[in-house]
């Protein structure tokens, strides 16, 4: 056989493609659902790029695996001990971490509570770990009975508290209850990636009490720094411990942790607050303006930086401002109703335009 033969027979590969894979409907990212369009209200990012500079330039050396600086400015911001923090490539890599040293594949499941966020379901497929789904309440609360009757082989409990894509927080007696139910058995999850818009809702503090709380953040949201792609998981030693062994050996390139660090400097927390105080007066602005539209059927309250609209039947809501240049996103399917939008809070000349956009439709 000569070289070029073997070039061009013919080779099945998505049969050596892992079977829960080649079954895998890949995570809708609003990147991968694309658009085109100038108003991008549809990633629950910041509208404004902060400016950063490198400060490092020691490319030629691997990075430090957990960068001291920022573990210990997130330490010192979250209120807790640097051996309570680990750092990785956004969140969505500490929701796949979790399960990687957690969970054994076919054996063990997670649990998460629909409608929520999609990665807890997107990462237990790829990696074989099974997935038990139990719905909210009909006001976006945890169905407290119905995850105790299904707790059976769990070791992770996903929740979201603000909840994406509803954006309202999680009742805090709940996620008490819901503690104790798996003290022994399982780890909850807190996703506490939106916090900032609600500070004082944080359940941090609670990690004294709670060996197997787990929190998530990031910097993708308040810290307007979605590309930089870097996020924190929060627990108590044993975990953090155990997300050590699975963790890729240098999870964050250099230009990352120099501009982390610098976004939690006391100048970078104190922009950070700035983002919070305009888009939480844009929020404001921007939901009494929505309530008044006769297309609205209802504003949810939102703890966030998005809202979840639900618009009058059969106006086509979401197709008619993307036909516009103006990117939101469907949540009918996640939420299982028709006309549910999610919109995030954008700048004030944005919320004008979704506005303007909303205003004509009739
Ligand atoms: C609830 C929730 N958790 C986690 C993430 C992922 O955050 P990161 O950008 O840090 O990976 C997102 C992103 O939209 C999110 O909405």
């Amino acid at each position: 056989m000569n070289s070029s033969d073997e070039i061009n027979s013919p080779m099945d590969i998505n049969s050596l493609v892992r079977q829960n894979v080649r079954q895998l409907t890949p995570y809708q990212s609003a990147r991968r659902i694309g658009g085109t369009g100038n108003v991008w209200l549809n990633a629950n990012e910041y509208p404004v790029a902060p400016h950063f500079e490198l400060t490092q330039q020691t490319l030629n050396r691997y990075p430090e695996a957990q960068p001291a600086q920022v573990i210990n400015r997130y330490a010192q911001y979250a209120g807790l001990l640097p051996e309570q923090v680990l750092v990785s490539r956004g969140a969505d890599e500490a929701i796949e971490l979790l399960m990687r040293a957690f969970c054994e594949p076919n054996q063990d499941s997670i649990l998460y509570c629909p409608p929520t966020y999609g990665m807890y379901h997107v990462n237990a497929e790829t990696l074989g770990i099974n997935i038990k789904k139990v719905p909210t309440t009909a006001d976006w609360q945890l169905d407290l009975p119905a995850i105790e009757q299904n707790l059976d082989t769990v070791k992770l409990i996903y929740i979201c508290s603000p909840n994406n894509p509803t954006g309202n927080l999680l009742n805090p007696e709940d996620i008490k209850r819901l503690l104790t139910m798996a003290h022994g058995r399982a780890l909850v999850v807190l996703d506490e990636a939106y916090i900032e818009f609600s500070p004082q809702s944080t359940l941090v503090s609670w990690l004294a009490n709670y060996p197997h709380l787990v929190i998530l953040r990031t910097l993708s949201k308040a810290f307007a720094l979605a590309g930089l792609r870097c996020g924190f998981t929060l627990a108590n030693k044993p975990v953090i411990d155990a997300l050590q062994k699975v963790i890729a050996p240098y999870p964050l390139a250099t230009p990352v942790a120099d501009i982390a660090a610098q976004a939690l400097s006391k100048d970078g927390l104190a922009n950070m607050r700035l983002h919070v105080t305009n888009m939480n007066n844009n929020k404001t602005k921007f939901i009494t303006a929505l309530s008044q539209l006769p297309i609205v059927k209802k504003v949810y309250p939102t703890a966030s930086n998005y809202v979840c609209v639900h618009f009058k039947a059969d106006k086509n809501v979401f197709q008619t401002l993307w036909d516009k240049g103006i990117i939101l996103r469907d949540q009918s399917k996640a939420i299982g109703k028709q006309d549910y939008v999610r919109i995030t809070i954008g700048t004030q000349a944005e919320c004008e335009t979704v506005i303007t956009a909303l205003k004509a439709i009739h």
